[in-house]
């Protein structure tokens, strides 16, 4: 494990960010009227502005020498080309490879996808008792939900119009049994979406939900082939559970599960919107590998959002990012890059990592936390995503949507002046990083979501960790069973007093 402070680029900034820190980006603009064409890049369906961060030239030539020192586009490369760069787990990570359009195996599990979301949708997949499919059941958690999530809600105007999407992910019993309320046995469709099909809350929601069916079915377990697929890894665990091979849809270890909504796991995105649409997400996704793989470092999306993350992260010393997308239809797009960056990069190095990222739908986000933002006394850049062609609605509510956006960055940038009266002071100089999308479409949106993947590469590169583990969340699995086993024996275990304690009111009641 290299630490980054040993390249020489890192002194370089450390003492560049000394120097810069009191320049204040109103008068970076004012001294440069090109700032914006510098600092912003363009690519098919898809522009990004960085102008409103606190960098120039020097910053950005710093950046990049650093990249270079971290043999960053040789780790790239190293990536793209499966070599076992995720050493822990001793695996490849090749998730472009399921947008590449390249592999045989990838294309023909596509193309099982395609053949059942085509039967699904045309009404010809009927369930056990003759009826066509209305309801849609995910039931997986974490890279298993929220990839499918966000694209199901941000795709919301391509659905089929006879389909509804659910989600069940968390074993408190509410997601599941809410979702059977709604739902009618004749008619649903649940895949059991895990790379392991050992993840607890996941069993143990798709065992409910079967055991549902066949009560309804009187135990036909007929009925599980037309109303159980599955996408995993896993084929032996599929078939114990009961689920038919043919019904199984499966994808590579080299999938991370927050980097998986690409592959098998996106099932319920293409049931909702058809293989087309979900082909065009895959398009979007292997046009910002390309660019990713091809365009100079300087005029990078991916490359760039990752070195300015970390410019804020090492260097101005911010701890966390907000995203903001200003689409009620990426209202999961926080939840996913928490998984996505906090996941991946949450790791020890010698030097601070991951940040901590938060985020809710504007013009919402305005009214709760924007406070924060502008009068707060931690400064958290923001990234704002808009697209700039409505998915529906009228003319005025975009122009305002997008009004307010504008408004919000210029206003966290620019800020305003009355140390007089200092409720009314906005310090400004907060810098954020826009990304308008043309249009939230398939395409614009797998863009985007391999964006931000690359992002988190390029960040655990110069880090020099793993971003593709995540033993972080064994230790608390491994104890929840050993407390499941004594809350269902009724015999506290031996624990520390608050456990101990805690347990013991829990069993009295
Ligand atoms: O607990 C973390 C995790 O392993 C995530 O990385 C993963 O996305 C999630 O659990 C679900 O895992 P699976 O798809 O195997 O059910």
């Amino acid at each position: 494990m290299t630490d980054p402070r040993a390249y020489a680029a890192w002194g370089a900034l450390e003492k560049h960010a000394k120097e810069i820190s009191a320049a204040r980006l109103r008068d970076l603009f004012a001294r440069d009227t090109e700032r914006f064409n510098e600092f912003s890049v363009s690519m098919p369906g898809m522009l990004a502005d960085f102008s409103k961060n606190k960098i120039t030239d020097e910053t950005l030539s710093l950046l990049v020498r650093l990249a270079k020192e971290a043999n960053l586009e040789r780790k790239r490369e190293a990536m793209f080309s499966g070599d076992k760069i995720n050493t822990t787990e001793d695996r490849a990570v090749l998730h472009t490879l399921l947008r590449a359009d390249t592999d045989a195996e990838v294309k023909e599990v596509l193309a099982r996808m395609g053949r059942l979301a085509g039967a699904v949708r045309d009404g010809s997949w009927k369930g056990h008792s003759g009826k066509e499919i209305t309801d849609i059941v995910n039931i997986g958690i974490g890279g298993s939900s929220l990839g499918p999530q966000l694209a199901t809600q941000a795709l919301a105007h391509y659905h089929h119009p006879r389909l509804k999407s659910h989600f069940v992910a968390n074993v408190e019993a509410s997601d599941l049994t809410r979702t059977l309320a709604k739902i009618s046995p004749e008619t649903a469709l649940f895949i059991v979406a895990s790379k392991t099909f050992t993840t607890a809350e996941t069993m143990q929601n798709a065992k409910i939900a079967r055991a549902w069916l066949l009560a309804y079915y009187k135990g036909d377990d007929k009925a599980v082939a037309r109303h159980f697929v599955a996408a995993s890894t896993n084929a032996q665990a599929v078939s114990a559970f009961g689920i038919n091979p043919e019904n199984m849809f499966p994808f590579r270890d080299w999938v991370g599960g927050r980097y998986s909504v690409w592959s098998a796991i996106g099932i319920s995105v293409m049931l909702m919107t058809g293989a087309e649409n979900f082909d065009e997400f895959l398009k979007g996704a292997r046009e910002m590998d390309a660019h990713f793989r091809a365009a100079p470092l300087e005029k990078n999306i991916p490359a760039l959002m990752g070195l300015i993350g970390l410019w804020h992260r090492n260097f101005l010393h911010y701890s966390a990012y907000a995203v903001i997308p200003y689409h009620a239809q990426l209202a999961r797009l926080p939840a996913f890059l928490q998984q996505l960056d906090m996941e991946s990069n949450g790791k020890t190095a010698a030097v601070k990592t991951g940040p901590i990222v938060f985020g809710e739908p504007g013009t919402d986000a305005q009214h709760s936390f924007f406070q924060w933002l502008h009068q707060g006394t931690d400064v958290v850049p923001v990234d704002f995503i808009a697209a700039v062609k409505p998915s529906h609605g009228t003319k005025e509510q975009q122009t305002m949507l997008l009004a307010n956006m504008l408004a919000q960055s210029e206003a966290l940038m620019l800020g305003k002046e009355n140390k007089p009266e200092p409720h009314r002071h906005f310090p400004g100089d907060r810098p954020s990083t826009t990304l308008l999308l043309n249009e939230l479409t398939p395409r614009t949106l797998g863009t985007l979501l391999a964006a931000y993947e690359h992002k988190v590469f390029v960040q655990g590169a110069i880090w020099s960790i793993n971003s593709f583990d995540q033993w972080g969340v064994e230790l608390g699995k491994v104890m929840a069973k050993t407390l499941e086993a004594e809350l269902n024996a009724g015999n506290p275990g031996a624990h520390d007093a608050s456990t101990l304690g805690l347990q013991g009111y829990i069993l009295k009641k």
